[in-house]
């Protein structure tokens, strides 16, 4: 049995856990006459439970161990050696060398002139301040306006123009998507039962389509669902009034659903609505940020030219709490002006230690080549999964990079899904505990339709891809046969 960096017993952790750990988004009635997983340790794509139990982790953490789990000691160092320096100071007034270092080490990773940086400690943070980013740019922009106009006037000049009012307060996100959970990141959300037990939420959420095209008319070309997507989008915009929407907010291939990846002109579209209705466009890339896409953003990617990325899991590789909202110059410059200021801030937003852990991280993904690794890697990592397309169950593989998913359907032809009930007894009843018991960790999700996410750390290469594969090829093969009893 493997020993761990605690001084309680396999035993006594267990009833400490199932006494005072209160878990996320976890059903604790499922563990009343089960143990509750305790994870010890990791080293490159495993991990390893208190009883020694190995597993591949195929969703790298929570779509966040970018780095894998073996590079802590080169990490713990610097974290060390930041502690010993400057255990902490706030980004309030104030910079510190490694808040700074980081600010321009993000910058020159982002594309174009997205090169201004504001730290939050996660994901969630990073979408909740970038809708109030983009609500106060707005009325910043009009107080600037106003000023510089009260100041001509008081010159002597006659000014007749009439300045608007400029305030916008609206985001239109996409449907089933996931955007995290404080009330204005959960208000984004596309996810009904994420929504539904905390309404009323925060004023005003459009949602549109998302780009799942499988269960579009088969006959349905590219192009026109591209089209098709466009113009649902303007049409939101219209109907919410274009001059009220501050914010459009997606992620480059949007995760719950199943990795839908847009097709064909999409971004470019999305780009020229929110120019010409004058929108702040907003990449959510808390998951597809560093490297996730064989890119350092999903927005290079995809040539997707935003004013506004998020990002954390993999800033930090997830060895700390930090995220970022990266904005384009443009956006900041309201500003740079007179007394305006974003009224926003977090105690730990740019906390030292965090930002000398993601450095670290990022010189360790440079150095190693992981973002490269995964643009080489990933046509093999899809033309593996491709084979279980085979299997009776499996309707649809999804993705890029090293971001897939497999849509599980009750029949390949109609495409017909599974009820609520089915998926229930598929996903949880069966699915989830029987990859876990094999070894395997991803995830069996029905925020959408029945999907299983793949998504290991980006330093997985054959050997691992090959497992993922092989494990989920029985598993699969196994529960097409009992939903087909
Ligand atoms: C696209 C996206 N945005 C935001 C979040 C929220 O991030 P966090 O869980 O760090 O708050 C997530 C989390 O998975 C996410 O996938």
């Amino acid at each position: 049995m493997s020993t761990s960096v605690t001084s309680l017993s396999p035993a006594e952790l267990q009833k400490a856990a199932r006494d005072h750990l209160w878990l996320h988004f976890t059903r604790m009635s499922s563990y009343t006459g089960e143990d509750i997983p305790i994870i010890v340790r990791g080293d490159g794509c495993y991990l390893e439970d208190i009883n020694g139990k190995r597993y591949l982790d195929a969703l790298a953490g929570l779509f966040a161990v970018n780095i894998g789990y073996g590079f802590g000691d080169e990490i713990g160092e610097a974290a060390a050696a930041q502690l010993r320096e400057l255990p902490f100071y706030t980004n309030w007034s104030y910079a510190h060398p490694r808040a700074i270092e980081l600010a321009a080490e993000v910058a020159s990773l982002a594309p174009g002139d997205v090169n201004r940086v504001f730290f939050v400690s996660g994901g969630s943070e990073a979408v909740e301040s970038a809708w109030k980013l983009a609500r106060q740019y707005y009325s910043a922009r009009g107080d600037n306006l106003r000023a510089q106009v009260a100041e001509r006037m008081a010159a002597g000049e006659r000014i007749e123009q009439r300045i608007p009012t400029q305030r916008r307060w609206k985001a239109v996100a996409r449907r089933i998507a996931y955007h995290g959970t404080t009330m204005g990141a959960l208000s984004i959300n596309g996810i009904a039962s994420l929504r539904i037990p905390f309404e009323p939420l925060v004023p005003d959420v459009i949602h549109v389509n998302n780009t799942n095209r499988y269960h579009r008319p088969p006959e349905e070309t590219e192009a026109e669902f591209t089209a098709f997507l466009l113009e649902d989008l303007e049409e939101a915009i219209l109907q919410a009034g274009a001059e009220t929407v501050a914010m459009v907010i997606f992620e480059p291939v949007q995760n719950a659903g199943g990795s839908y990846t847009p097709p064909e002109g999409y971004w470019k579209g999305v780009r020229e609505i929110c120019d010409r209705y004058d929108i702040l466009l907003c990449a959510d890339e808390v998951i597809t940020g560093f490297g996730r896409l064989g890119a350092w953003f999903g927005s290079e990617r995809y040539d997707i030219r935003p004013d506004i990325i998020t990002s954390a899991k993999g800033l930090s590789s997830a060895h700390a709490a930090i995220g970022a909202v990266i904005a384009r110059d443009a956006v900041m410059e309201p500003f740079l002006e007179g007394h305006e200021m974003y009224a926003h801030g977090i105690t730990f937003g740019g906390h030292p230690v965090m930002a000398a852990i993601a450095l670290k991280n990022i010189e360790i993904m440079r150095r190693e080549r992981i973002v490269e690794h995964v643009a080489e890697k990933q046509d093999y990592f899809h033309q593996q999964l491709s084979q279980l397309l085979d299997l009776p169950i499996v309707g649809d593989l999804r993705g890029t990079g090293f971001f897939y998913a497999l849509e599980l359907v009750k029949n390949k032809e109609t495409r017909e899904t599974f009820s609520d009930e089915e998926c229930e007894t598929l996903l949880r009843g069966f699915l989830s505990p029987r990859l876990f018991e094999a070894g395997l960790i991803c995830r069996a999700d029905d925020r959408g339709d029945p999907v299983v996410q793949i998504s290991p750390p980006l330093v997985a290469d054959t050997a691992e891809i090959d497992e993922i594969v092989s494990i989920l090829g029985e598993v699969l093969a196994e529960a097409g046969e009992r939903m087909n009893r």
